[in-house]
């Protein structure tokens, strides 16, 4: 039975699918997404993950819809699924009208007709008259067996398709219809849109032809285009399709790569060259359809560009496009092309082994594409230039709405930033993490005691976020270590105004700081010469900011008193960041490990600690740090013990101090 399209669409809109699975199946929530143990498979620890439209097991690889997942698990047809969910949706499963049997009737037809045309092309080409299309394919390389494998024909045009379609009850009328024929206009007659050109056949997902592209065959011909496709049709949309899909995703499912070119020469002498899972769009740029079906044949595709201007810019475009659409399972690869040269010319010149070791070997994850790429947009090294650079990596990153992902982006878009911009530490033994004035440890306990926040705080009025701030305002280079978390709280304006003049502020303190600031920065977790609090809180004032930041720093908890040690600082922070965002937490830690294993340094050995310390004391239950009613944590101590009784839940403001 024929839906209109957008039904299922709607219905899928409609269904609230971790609510469908959760009847059946005990879901938590993991970040954006929710967990649990997949229905499909018998297993103990969860690998079944249900995002807002679609499900997916790492266990055993079940994926789909709320449509597939009612047929899966209840064992019903696909009617019988849509059937059901659109009755508990509330919408009516509309029944199959007149016009839709006759699109539905009339799509067949065309396919009939493609076929019978593509059997007529492909005979022609092996006749006397298909002899200078043959001489074409030799010079080009392909071999006949290739030619037949991928039904390469010749059209003579002129009325002989016409001739052949006749023979098998087939009008010009019908010829029209699927894209064979021009109508008849300005007193000309229809005529066939393919005159003396070698055919390509386009096939859909399943294989079925749904147009054709015609190369001349003449290149000194330069008055007709080269490449000619059939006109839209009810079978054929240029946006939606790809040249060789079906074979490539046959090539996918058996373990091989998928690999996005720009021709149809090239998809040919890769797969001669014993690389099937070759496909091309048709003469447009990827669209997001077209990164939707390819995500449908493999989780992360490889793109090939030719590594020049243009190329580059095809690229980037192309990453703009899937950055909002990618997730964990699904991305994409970038293969740059020797410039000048597309695959067929690199295989014609190195051949296979060459392809791989000029081209494959040097494919980049996307997110290595994405920061050299946008690097090659911002030339310069002036401050404008690395700023413009910088906000492009993080506007970029943005872009990508799987949160988890989308903070990970910005990490590592991040880090390799300031790798680059960074001048190289210089030999230890410079200058001191301690920043200037600030009392050593021996010193801490002298600290005053000091006033505790003054109101208690009401549900909603932000202190969290305010507290969160304040320690960043009395410890500007902590904000180096939790800018994404920073990042990710949800603020009021005033607020955020604030937290991005922080941000801001420190980034161009980092970069402009001299060498002998890495050492101290490298040092300590959150002490930086360049990163000096009275400084910031000067330039937030000026900058109009002047009400936020007395208004925040009222709310300056104990922990992070001027020269308390920073690694409590630290701590500090995250403990009380987790309180509202346990989770988050979580994901931070686990980040730290994977960066502590790949590059073991002393501070990224603290920073581990800090977050595993807050961890701890946050599942011990210890109470807000800064007396706050902390909803997750186990006590309440209302009144605070002045700095020393920091483990027993103090809290105090400074602001005045
Ligand atoms: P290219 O111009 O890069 O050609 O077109 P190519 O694939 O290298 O072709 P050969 O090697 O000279 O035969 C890339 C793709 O752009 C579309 C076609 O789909 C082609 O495969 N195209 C190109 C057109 O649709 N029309 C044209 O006139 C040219
Ligand atoms: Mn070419």
């Amino acid at each position: 039975m024929a839906l209109p399209p957008g039904f299922l669409e709607e219905l899928r809109a409609t269904t609230p699918l971790p609510a469908l699975i959760g009847r059946r199946v005990r879901l938590a929530r993991s970040g954006r997404q929710w967990k649990g143990c997949c229905p499909f498979h018998g297993e103990k620890t969860p690998s079944f993950y249900v995002y807002d439209d679609h499900y997916h097991c790492f266990g055993c690889g079940a994926h789909g819809d709320a449509i597939s997942y009612v047929m899966q698990a209840e064992g019903q047809s696909f009617i019988e699924a849509v059937r059901g969910l659109a009755a508990e949706a509330g919408l009516a499963v509309p029944e199959e009208g007149p016009d839709q049997a006759v699109a539905a009737r009339a799509a067949r037809d065309s396919l009939a007709v493609l076929e019978r045309a593509t059997e007529s092309f492909e005979r022609r080409l092996w006749l006397p008259e298909g002899a200078g299309a043959r001489a074409y394919l030799a010079r080009r390389g392909v071999s006949e067996a290739t030619a037949r494998r991928f039904r390469l024909g010749f059209a003579p045009g002129r009325g002989a398709l016409t001739a052949d379609l006749a023979r098998e009850g087939i009008t010009p009328a019908a010829m029209i219809e699927a894209g064979l024929l021009r109508p008849a206009e300005d007193g000309q007659p229809a005529r066939e849109f393919f005159i003396g050109r070698l055919i390509f056949p386009i096939g859909d997902r399943r294989g079925r032809i749904v147009s054709f592209g015609g190369r001349r065959l003449d290149d000194s011909q330069t008055s007709a285009p080269k490449y000619l496709n059939g006109p839209e049709t009810a079978v054929f949309s240029k946006r939606r399709t790809l040249y060789n899909l079906d074979r490539a995703a046959a090539a996918s499912r058996a373990g091989g790569e998928i690999l996005v070119v720009e021709g149809y020469m090239d998809v040919i002498a890769l797969d001669q060259a014993g690389f099937p899972g070759a496909l091309a769009p048709l003469g447009t740029a990827l669209g997001i359809e077209h990164l939707e079906t390819l995500w449908q044949v493999s989780p992360v595709p490889l793109l090939c560009f030719d590594g020049d201007e243009a190329g580059a810019r095809a690229a980037l475009r192309a990453i703009s496009l899937a950055l909002p659409l990618i997730t964990p399972e699904r991305s994409l690869e970038i293969v740059p092309l020797p410039p000048g040269e597309d695959p067929d010319s690199l295989l014609g010149r190195a051949g296979a082994a060459g392809f791989r070791a000029e081209a494959l070997a040097r494919r980049q994850p996307l997110i290595s594409a994405l920061y050299a790429l946008t690097r090659a947009q911002f030339p310069g090294a002036t401050p404008e230039s690395r700023s413009g650079f910088f906000d492009a990596l993080m506007a970029a990153a943005e872009s990508i709405d799987h949160r988890s992902l989308q903070w990970e982006y910005r990490q590592a878009l991040r880090d390799r930033f300031f790798a680059e911009f960074r001048r190289p530490p210089a030999p230890v033994g410079g200058a001191k993490g301690r920043a200037r004035g600030a009392p050593s440890r021996g010193e801490r306990a002298a600290f005053p005691s000091l006033p505790r926040l003054r109101a208690a705080p009401r549900p909603g009025d932000q202190t969290r976020e305010r507290v969160l701030l304040a320690v960043l305002l009395h410890h500007p280079a902590l904000a180096l270590e939790v800018e994404e978390a920073l990042s990710g709280l949800a603020l009021p304006a005033p607020l955020s105004r604030l937290r991005e003049a922080l941000l801001a502020w420190v980034r161009n303190a980092v970069m402009a700081a001299p060498e002998s600031a890495d050492v101290a920065a490298a040092a300590g977790l959150n002490s930086h010469p360049a990163l000096d609090s009275p400084a910031l809180i000067d330039h937030l004032a000026e900058s109009g900011l002047g009400e936020q930041v007395a208004e925040v720093r009222a709310c300056a908890p104990v922990f992070a008193a001027p020269g308390a040690p920073p690694a409590d600082v630290a701590e500090g922070w995250w403990h009380f960041f987790g309180f509202s965002h346990r989770e988050r937490l979580r994901e931070e830690l686990a980040a730290a490990q994977r960066d502590f294993e790949a590059n073991p340094t002393p501070r990224a050995e603290r920073r581990v600690l800090a977050l595993r310390e807050a961890q701890n004391r946050l599942n011990a239950g210890e109470p807000d740090p800064a007396g706050n009613d902390g909803e997750g944590a186990g006590g309440n101590e209302a009144h605070g013990h002045g700095i020393e009784g920091r483990r027993g839940g103090a809290a105090s403001g400074f602001a005045e101090g």
